[in-house]
């Protein structure tokens, strides 16, 4: 390996709606610190200018939302600063998996990325569990628990050996992918029709986290606007599982999202893994991704 090719310094550019795309970003900070490199690591909620001049590698971590990464995170790439073939890598975040219709999820980010100036090197998806619509089998979540630190070594092994991974998308993922933009606008009604009950005890923890500013306290409740993007971090970290969409009922978990606890019970012994003979055709990509995408989990 060529010794000067390995980088140095990397800034570690995260979104998270519910925690999952930070626990990867998390996971890459400690095992690249672990093998003495440098990391920065960055909320892009909070870090609106970067100087991105010091480092070698500019990772981006994105939950994919509607086969699209979050808008959040495409509206911050199209803020950073213009560079010479600067070095990028992103890394999706999903419940479902590299599989139609979401192999084209990185598709804008990466014609941004390029606009730019930057040069992309690699780009990957990492399952974590769906905080969306419908309920994964509890084992499957906490194998992708179990399995992010394996993964994510393949990643950093591949980055460091200089292997360079670029995918092609399916044609017609690059369509889902431009249909998925009308998630932006059903994201602001739904944020709207948000409502706090009487349980609500107005402890304000949904003001201060909301990433878009959308909540306000009005006579002692807090009122929504129209600037949602649908993360549903203010829903599922209610203390008091005070807040009820109006409409899209259907996105919310019925029995909540709470990654803190599962990642308590993946450190139990692994349960029965039944559902690796499932054919279910809605957790195939999270199911090849457990099985077969990497061999070092379910065959040492
Ligand atoms: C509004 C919304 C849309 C989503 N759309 C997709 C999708 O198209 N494909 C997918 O695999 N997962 C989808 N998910 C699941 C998330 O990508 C997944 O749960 C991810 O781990 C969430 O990351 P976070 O905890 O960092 O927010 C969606 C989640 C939300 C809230
Ligand atoms: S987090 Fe829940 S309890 Fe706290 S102010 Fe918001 S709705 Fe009310
Ligand atoms: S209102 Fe809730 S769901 Fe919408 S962006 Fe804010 S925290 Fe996320």
């Amino acid at each position: 390996m060529d010794v000067q090719k390995i980088p140095k310094k990397l800034i570690l550019a995260y979104f998270s709606g519910t925690g999952c795309t930070k626990a990867v970003c998390d996971c890459f900070e400690e095992q690249l610190l672990n093998v003495g490199i440098d990391c920065t690591k960055i909320n892009m909620v909070t870090c609106k200018q970067l100087d991105v001049e010091e480092a070698d590698i500019l990772i981006i971590f994105s939950p994919v939302y509607a086969f699209r990464l979050a808008s959040i995170t495409e509206k911050w790439v199209k803020y950073l600063p213009r560079v010479q073939n600067k070095s990028a890598i992103i890394i999706s975040v999903s419940g479902g998996g590299e599989i139609s219709p979401n192999t084209a999820c990185r598709v804008q980010c990466k014609r941004l990325l390029k606009r730019k100036g930057y040069k992309l090197l690699y780009e990957k998806m990492i399952v974590m569990p769906s905080n969306f619509a419908i309920q994964a089998e509890q084992n499957l979540n906490l194998d992708l628990l179990r399995i992010l630190p394996y993964k994510v070594n393949n990643i950093i092994l591949d980055i460091l050996s200089g292997k360079e991974r670029i995918t092609s998308p399916k044609f017609q993922d690059r369509f889902f992918a431009v249909i998925g933009k009308a998630e932006h606008l059903g994201a602001r009604f739904f944020g709207a029709s948000i409502r706090a009950t009487q349980n609500c005890n107005k402890c304000g923890l949904c003001i201060r986290n909301c990433p878009q500013k959308n909540i306000k306290m009005v006579n002692g409740l807090p009122k929504f606007g129209f600037h949602c993007m649908w993360c549903l971090k203010c829903i599922y970290n209610c203390p008091c599982k005070a807040l009820l969409p109006g409409i899209l009922k259907f996105s919310v978990l019925k029995s909540g999202f709470d990654l803190k606890k599962m990642n308590e019970k993946s450190k139990e012994k692994p349960g029965d893994l039944e559902y690796r003979h499932y054919k279910n055709i809605l957790w195939q990509g999270t199911i090849d991704y457990l099985c077969y995408d990497d061999d070092y989990y379910f065959n040492k």
